[in-house]
């Protein structure tokens, strides 16, 4: 059987720090709320000459030298997103261009803070199916640039960032991708959502007028559909692969919030140790939360090879997964 294995993975997010500090002034907050209710201490903000696509290709640069890869010898680039430098043309193309990868096919997958989960499943299948050799697989977000600066609620939460992770078929190979889930809830679609862009309700058009241009979130409900998804995303993937939670070295879980990350945690009965958390640097990057919480724990000691590893992300859509990879 033909494995997707992980050959290397890295992030980019942009300079600009924003404070809990810096958000007291903007909105009637504290950091002691902040930190208590979410574990966010500080976020990464785009300047307004990056974008979604800047911090992807900055992403996929990081990996291809990681990895001593020429960007000529990737087969298809994905790039989990919903924050698309344009309606069209994809974030992928922009990439695909930018680094040079003139043979690769290339798609955005649009499963907001499960984006990457979806990305990799996908990328995994074409792998698995040996039609495709080398995929690079991205998850970026700059959703700060849909931040209502006045909503205390939301513009807490946000950063913007990449991460981006190259797999490769490796016939017969006991590591990479061993099983995905993906599912979802279009019921849930007003629960998160940013309504004015799409063509429901045009820029500039009569149907937009009064309509939300920036993101709303009913927080709690998203909250509770959180701490539910994450465990019967997790008990699924891990029931698939015929394993436990016992058996998992490392859980590297959507970065939204530390309350949603230590009731999952519990749920699946695993130790502190074995959490990955990173929530208090970069706040929720969408879906670039996980594969930069999986390059932050790769650089810092804690994800190394042979290790058994479970993401898991949820977001708008409404949208859940996750994939279990032997690192
Ligand atoms: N500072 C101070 N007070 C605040 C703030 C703030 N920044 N934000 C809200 N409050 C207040 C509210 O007004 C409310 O006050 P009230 O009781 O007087 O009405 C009180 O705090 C409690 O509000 P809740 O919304 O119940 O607070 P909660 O504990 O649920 O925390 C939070 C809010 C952090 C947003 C939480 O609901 C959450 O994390 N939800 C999930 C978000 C998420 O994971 N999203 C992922 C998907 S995003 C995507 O896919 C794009």
């Amino acid at each position: 059987m033909i494995k997707a294995v992980v050959k290397g993975v890295a992030h980019a997010v942009p300079n600009k720090i924003l404070t809990n500090a810096d958000l007291e002034k903007l909105v009637d907050t504290s950091d002691e709320w902040i930190m208590q209710r979410t574990g966010m201490r500080e976020r990464r903000i785009c300047e307004p000459h990056e974008t979604t696509a800047t911090l992807a290709t900055e992403a996929a640069k990081k990996v291809l030298a990681k990895t001593e890869t020429s960007p000529t010898e990737i087969d298809l680039i994905v790039v989990g997103s919903v924050t698309g430098d344009y309606m069209f043309p994809s974030v992928s193309c922009i990439v695909q261009n930018a680094i040079g990868a003139k043979k690769a096919g290339a798609m955005d997958v649009g499963a907001a803070c499960a984006g990457f989960i979806y990305s990799v499943a996908t990328a995994a299948a074409f792998i698995e199916s040996g039609s495709l050799k080398k995929v690079l697989v991205i998850g970026a977000d700059a959703l700060t640039k849909y931040v209502d600066w006045t909503d205390r609620s939301t513009c807490i939460l946000f950063g913007d960032g990449a991460g981006a992770m190259l797999l490769e078929a490796a016939p017969g190979s006991d590591h990479g991708v061993i099983k995905t889930v993906m599912l979802a809830d279009g019921a849930g679609a007003p629960l998160i959502d940013v309504e004015v862009g799409g063509n429901r309700y045009p820029v500039g058009s009569p149907q937009a007028e009064g309509r939300r241009t920036k993101i709303f979130m009913a927080g709690s409900e998203v909250y509770r559909f959180a701490v539910k998804s994450i465990g019967d995303a997790c008990c699924r993937v891990l029931d698939l692969a015929g394993i436990s939670s016992d058996d998992v070295d490392l859980f590297v879980p959507h970065q939204a919030n530390l309350r949603i990350i230590e009731s999952a945690a519990e749920r699946l009965h695993l130790p502190s140790e074995k959490v990955f958390v990173n929530v208090e640097k970069f706040g929720n990057t969408s879906a670039a939360s996980i594969p930069i919480a999986l390059s932050d724990a790769e650089s810092t000691g804690k994800l190394t090879k042979g290790m058994t590893v479970l993401t898991v992300g949820f977001g708008a859509g409404l949208v859940w997964g996750a994939n279990l990879i032997r690192w």
